[in-house]
């Protein structure tokens, strides 16, 4: 059997380190390394400590190793606090803060090259346009990446509309996510692909299984620690 990935993105939560201490000690009752928690840049280290059985991410990076770049953090920085990977290309940074995909791929370029496996999130905005410009996406985010770096990525279909907090977000159906994830895995050189938007505990498993997908990346569910536990179970026993 494959090992099934879990992504927990915790983007700008908890609000106190108490908080983010605790979720993490939850989650190290059932720790593996195929859990990657993503917290926040001044919880990584505390998260580190409380749950060191699992794997550690950061949920973006700066371009450059070093230098005169204020308030930016540098993949080689991450990587010397023990993250193994990095979120990249999120859409809630291109709705926010303007990055574009040409941004993500230096970002993409420099955390491979400081040792850090890059999980780039790609996905349409609008319903309508399910799987469309997926191809499109991709080349523009691994430009220039080898092929045997794009087969130690992985890559989350992670589409707009299904996210928890976007407006009127419901998951993908999972033959929706199957059909775009199929597309993907044409162009990624072996990559690991994984679903992401409005994963829980009652709908990991159909994602793994009828979807396709080599893991789930989840938002708002993996800050809730027992629902998060639930879904680490189901996703085990696919
Ligand atoms: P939700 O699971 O809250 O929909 O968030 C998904 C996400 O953005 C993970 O990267």
């Amino acid at each position: 059997m494959n090992k099934k990935y879990i992504v927990a993105n915790w983007k700008m939560n908890p609000t106190s380190a108490e908080e983010a201490r605790s979720l993490a000690q939850e989650i190290q009752r059932v720790a593996r390394a195929e859990i990657i928690l993503c917290p926040p840049f001044p919880f990584l280290h505390l998260v580190r400590d409380a749950a060191p059985g699992v794997s550690l991410g950061a949920q973006d990076c700066f371009w450059e190793q070093e230098g005169a770049y204020t308030g930016e953090v540098s993949p080689a920085q991450l990587k010397s606090m023990g993250c193994s990977y990095v979120l990249l290309g999120h859409s809630e940074r291109r709705i926010h803060l303007g990055e574009t995909r040409e941004m993500v791929n230096k970002k993409v370029q420099a955390a491979l090259g400081a040792g850090l496996i890059p999980i780039v999130l790609i996905g349409e905005e609008d319903r309508s346009q399910t799987g469309k410009g997926l191809a499109d996406s991709m080349e523009r985010v691994l430009a220039g990446v080898s092929k045997e770096d794009r087969a130690r990525l992985f890559l989350v279909y992670e589409p707009v509309w299904a996210i928890s907090t976007s407006e009127g977000g419901e998951p993908a159906r999972p033959e929706e996510a199957k059909e775009a994830i199929g597309r993907m895995r044409e162009a990624a050189c072996g990559a690991r692909i994984l679903y992401g938007g409005s994963v829980d505990a009652s709908n990991a498993a159909s994602f793994l299984r009828d979807g396709e997908a080599d893991g789930v990346a989840v938002g708002s569910a993996s800050l809730r620690a027992q629902e998060f536990l639930q879904l680490v179970k189901q996703a085990e026993e696919v």
